[in-house]
């Protein structure tokens, strides 16, 4: 059975879906692993490593993809129309009809797509849709990225600040600590609050969750939250669109804290819905000039008004840092626990004494990431709405 892990070629991706360590281990299993020349080569892993690790090293798209039976990527692959962006290569055209793909898929941004799988007859599963259950936690790449995602928007905020984050008590006088705010404390959110900590800074967070409460607490974080019935929280522990009296008594609550920060780190997402603007134009202007704001919602609409995704945009003294992709940023470590996630996806999935793919369809984990199956689209989510 071929397993190919081809180079990503969307715009921003340096991550791949494996590392030597997991081609070794579906080795193990039973996979012929092909990679692609040079796929790891912003995660700094050299083919070098791959074909010591047992793995065929495939010169282009063309034979990476050719029969393969199984294929690991990060994102969706690139379609015909996307051509004239993709260097030519139609990766959709390379999959053969049967296959099974598994990806961050992305389904509600490019609908078209799941339609073209289902007409290839192409199985895909999206490691997005991950059911939150405590078995599935490690093969949750939204948590496995979003963590390290957390940790970058603090060393980012540290490289646009141009003063420190910990109090220095020095012989020509004292440097204060940074104050840093950070809104929406799910993964992502915990993963700055521990790491702005531990570069000295005095921390406060919020988020529309009550038990974020305990969780920010324990971090050392101070934990500002509207004060409100209306519980935030749907059954499924995400995130809900609030009413419109939570949403202003909100932004009140963001307008007296934020004029006194330094730092605001923004992380608040609603699945399945933009992004909930937190941060106003006349919030940013009530900011201390040298203050930095970093959205890591921009490519889901952004939790600043003012952010633009892929750049950093100075409005009154204030940047506003909107990177493309942060997960990609700390590609070395984002990959080798993206491709963990994987590995444990398939690894029950396997059959150890045929050595060959065994997939149980009535499974929680398979039904809640199976996106097309047998020439349809199977996804509640997708045939339902979201
Ligand atoms: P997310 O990425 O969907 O959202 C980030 C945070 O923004 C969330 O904490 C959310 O409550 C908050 N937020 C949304 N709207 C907001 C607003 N208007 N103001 C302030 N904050 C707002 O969240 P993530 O990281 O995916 O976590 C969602 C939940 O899933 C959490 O309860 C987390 O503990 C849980 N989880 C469970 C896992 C498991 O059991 N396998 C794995 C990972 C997370």
């Amino acid at each position: 059975m071929k397993l190919a892990i081809p180079k990503e070629r969307r715009a921003h991706e340096r991550r791949v879906a494996a590392s030597p360590d997991t081609v070794k281990k579906l080795i193990s299993l039973g996979f012929d692993v092909v990679v692609e020349k040079d796929a790891g080569l912003f995660s700094s892993i050299p083919d070098s490593d791959f074909a010591a690790a047992g793995a065929k090293i495939a010169a282009d798209a063309a034979e990476t993809y050719a029969d393969a039976d199984v294929i690991f990527k990060v994102q969706r692959p690139l379609h015909a129309a996307e051509k004239d962006n993709a260097g030519g290569i139609d990766e959709m055209s390379l999959i053969k009809p049967g296959a099974i793909l598994i990806a961050i898929l992305s389904p509600f941004t490019d609908g078209a797509m799941v339609d073209a799988y289902a007409k290839g007859n192409i199985t895909t599963f999206a490691m997005e849709f991950m059911p939150r259950i405590t078995r599935a936690q490690s093969m949750d790449v939204l948590s496995s990225q979003s963590n390290l995602a957390g940790y970058t928007a603090v060393i980012d905020a540290a490289a646009e600040f141009s003063r420190a984050f910990p109090m220095m008590m020095t012989a020509a006088g004292t440097v204060a600590p940074a104050k840093v705010m950070v809104m929406g404390c799910g993964v992502a959110g915990l993963q700055a609050i521990a790491t702005a900590k531990r570069l000295g800074a005095v921390v406060s967070a919020t988020d529309v969750r009550a038990v974020a409460k305990e969780q920010v607490e324990s971090l050392g974080g101070k934990f500002v939250m509207v004060e409100s019935d209306e519980t935030g929280e749907t059954e499924g522990g995400y995130a809900k669109e609030m009413s419109d009296d939570y949403k202003a008594k909100q932004a009140a609550l963001i307008a007296k804290t934020l004029a006194k920060q330094d730092i605001a780190i923004t992380t608040a997402l609603i699945p399945g819905r933009p992004a909930p603007v937190l941060i106003t134009r006349e919030m940013v202007h009530s900011m201390k000039p040298g203050s930095v704001i970093i959205d890591l919602a921009v490519e889901s609409g952004g939790n600043c008004e003012l952010s633009q995704a892929g750049k950093v945009v100075l409005e009154n003294g204030v940047k506003i840092v909107g990177h493309y992709n942060v997960p990609s940023r700390t590609a070395a470590d984002a990959s080798a626990l993206y491709a963990r996630n994987l590995l444990n996806f398939i690894t029950p999935q396997m059959d150890t004494e045929s050595k060959s793919l065994n997939i149980d369809w009535e499974d929680e984990v398979i039904t809640g990431t199976l996106l097309t199956h047998d020439g349809a689209i199977v996804h509640e989510r997708l045939k339902g709405g979201k």
